[in-house]
């Protein structure tokens, strides 16, 4: 060996001996923000002396959310203030930018001083954003309770949950409260890097209870996630009050969905039928405002022409002609007028409560077989002058789009629904990978202007199993694995897409279903912390990401919020080290 090599390999050999370092002043935050520059000195927050403030009514819920986070930290009631003015020391002040150097769409600058901390937002998104910042900053116990399900806050769940298996386990008992908050001095700027982080939920598989999805909303504002779709039909289940439509809900809801040895027993609310599972209108538009509170839109997703099972369950007259047996896969019959009677008539139900602009239409994996059959669907066929299935499904979903666009919503559907060429003004996520008809696909959407959310079934499908080794993890649905480092490692702008045309996509999507659910911890297992990755690769710039620097921040903090949380989660173990 040279004299000239040997110090290289000193350098080289220490890399691999020394754990990651955490870059200084990164300060462990999920997702890691754009900018932070760490200042001299800290911030003391008490809850005798501490005043939470916030300067404009559209704050007033995100300083209310903040000062009730900081209560159940100490265990000691804080109340959030309007003023007029910035108090000059002792606060946290939430407040919206003004003049020209305004942050971009649900950004924020967050400065920390030892007098106090100012969040100044560009919205109320922003604002809420600047405040999980903050108290990220602060011990993990900021988050204590924050998303407690199924048991009594404090209470130990007791020796059932300590047998079960780590997935169905819930994450208890909460750390004790303290006593000192204190937050470094530093200089935070933040803005998301893709306006669409979302996930999805399965109910129609496996229903969860309304305050369930609460908590799971929760725990996406900790993570700055912004979107959640729930899909709230399809073969094995029905799970929307439809009032015009009541056979939805006494036959389409009946059962927790795929699983009839669910782990969990239900309460029955005295409102329903019995065995039935569904959420009626008031909870489903309690559940819109409560996301909305927290920065959340919910996009409801009512999947047709496929997976109708349980719509025809209730409704056998809109099967095609001859289809005998209603299975769960059954395709509605898109040949006859009742059927977009119906479906409109449904649209507009789902409308009244879900106020966003995008209604989800499923449109994916439809069994055309029926249709080949079926008079109905053959004399469309003939009036269309198409000859096959495939041009009839094009046909259906312009039809409800533009069902959809009359009323001012926007249809957004499974990448399927581009199958048969353009549709202006629709939405698609592109789940079947990079599959070459989903590259096609992808292209032809981009340029013709389409808006693009990505989530393959590679990095995106949290259903899927976590690692190889299933003697200690659940099996999960698909047939690969789907690590953390997988899932940090998805760039959601694919290398294939023209410079021109990466404005399309405008975000990724981490989606569970539900078929292989038994019970609410095992659904946040399979979550997090795989959507803290997705979180982070839909928030944070993609320049000088490392796995090992981010696997580093969760073991160091992060995961301690969680459990601070209440939240149960898969904890990283030797499989998940990443490559050396
Ligand atoms: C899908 O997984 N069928 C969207
Ligand atoms: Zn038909």
């Amino acid at each position: 060996m040279t004299r000239r090599l040997f110090p290289l390999l000193l350098v080289l050999l220490a890399s691999v001996l020394t754990p990651v370092l955490l870059p200084a002043g990164s300060f462990a935050l999920v997702p890691a923000p754009r900018k932070v520059v760490a200042g001299d000195g800290e911030f003391r927050i008490d809850p005798q002396v501490t005043a939470i403030c916030y300067r404009d009514d559209r704050l007033a819920f995100g300083a209310a959310w903040l000062a009730g986070q900081l209560s159940r930290a100490f265990d000691r009631e804080m109340e959030a203030v309007r003023v007029e003015s910035a108090p000059a020391r002792d606060s946290v002040l939430l407040e919206l930018a003004t003049g020209h150097d305004l942050p971009p769409a649900e950004g924020y600058r967050l400065e920390v001083t030892p007098q106090g901390a100012t969040v100044s937002a560009g919205d109320p998104r922003g604002a809420l954003y600047g405040a999980v910042t903050l108290l990220q900053l602060g011990p993990a116990e900021a988050f204590r309770n924050l998303a407690l399900c199924d048991s009594i806050p404090g209470a130990d769940p007791g020796e059932e949950n300590r047998q079960g298996p780590r997935w169905h386990r819930v994450q208890f008992p909460p750390p004790a409260p303290i006593k000192v908050f204190t937050i470094p001095c530093v200089s935070v700027e933040d803005a998301p890097r893709f306006a669409w982080r979302g996930l999805l939920i399965d109910p129609a598989r496996f229903y969860v209870s309304l305050e369930e999805m609460k908590r799971y909303v929760d725990i996406m504002l900790l993570h700055k996630l912004n979107t959640l779709q729930i899909h709230l039909t399809d073969g094995q289940g029905w799970r929307m009050e439809i009032q015009g439509f009541p056979a939805l809900m006494t036959t389409g809801a009946l059962g927790v969905g795929n699983q009839p040895g669910n782990v969990r027993v239900y309460p029955r609310a005295g409102s329903k039928p019995g065995g039935c599972y569904y959420y009626t209108q008031a909870e489903l538009k309690d559940l819109v405002a409560y996301a909305g509170d927290r920065g959340v839109t919910i996009v409801p997703e009512i999947e047709m022409p496929g997976h109708t099972g349980a719509l025809l369950r209730s409704y056998p007259e809109l099967l095609c002609q001859g289809s005998g047996e209603i299975k769960p896969g059954n395709s509605i019959c898109v040949g006859q007028e009742r059927t977009y009677e119906v479906l409109s008539a449904i649209l507009d139900e789902v409308m009244a409560v879900f106020p966003g602009r995008y209604i989800h239409l499923g449109t994916d994996e439809c069994w055309r077989g029926n249709w080949e059959h079926c008079t109905h669907c053959r004399a469309k066929m003939r009036e269309l002058g198409v000859t096959n299935t495939l041009a009839l499904h094009g046909y259906f979903v312009e039809r409800m789009s533009a069902y959809l666009r009359s009323k001012g919503r926007t249809a957004a559907g499974w990448d399927e629904i581009f199958e048969t060429g353009n549709k202006p003004g629709i939405l698609g996520m592109f789940w079947r990978g990079h599959s070459p008809e989903a590259v096609r696909l992808v292209e032809r959407a981009a340029k013709q202007g389409q808006l693009l959310v990505m989530t393959p079934t590679t990095h995106c499908y949290l259903d899927y199993r976590q690692a190889e080794d299933l003697s200690n993890d659940p099996p999960g649905l698909g047939n690969s694995v789907v690590s953390l480092e997988k899932v940090y490692g998805f760039e959601p702008i694919p290398d294939y897409l023209a410079p021109e045309l990466q404005r399309n996509v405008v975000g990724l999507q981490g989606n569970l279903w539900g078929e292989v659910l038994f019970s609410y911890p095992q659904m946040l297992y399979q979550t997090w912390p795989r959507a803290c990755a997705l979180a982070e690769v839909g928030w944070s710039s993609p320049a000088g990401r490392d796995y090992g620097e981010f696997l580093e921040r969760l073991k160091q903090a992060h995961l301690d919020r969680l459990r601070a949380a209440g939240v149960t989660f898969r904890e990283p173990g030797p499989e998940d080290a990443g490559r050396p």
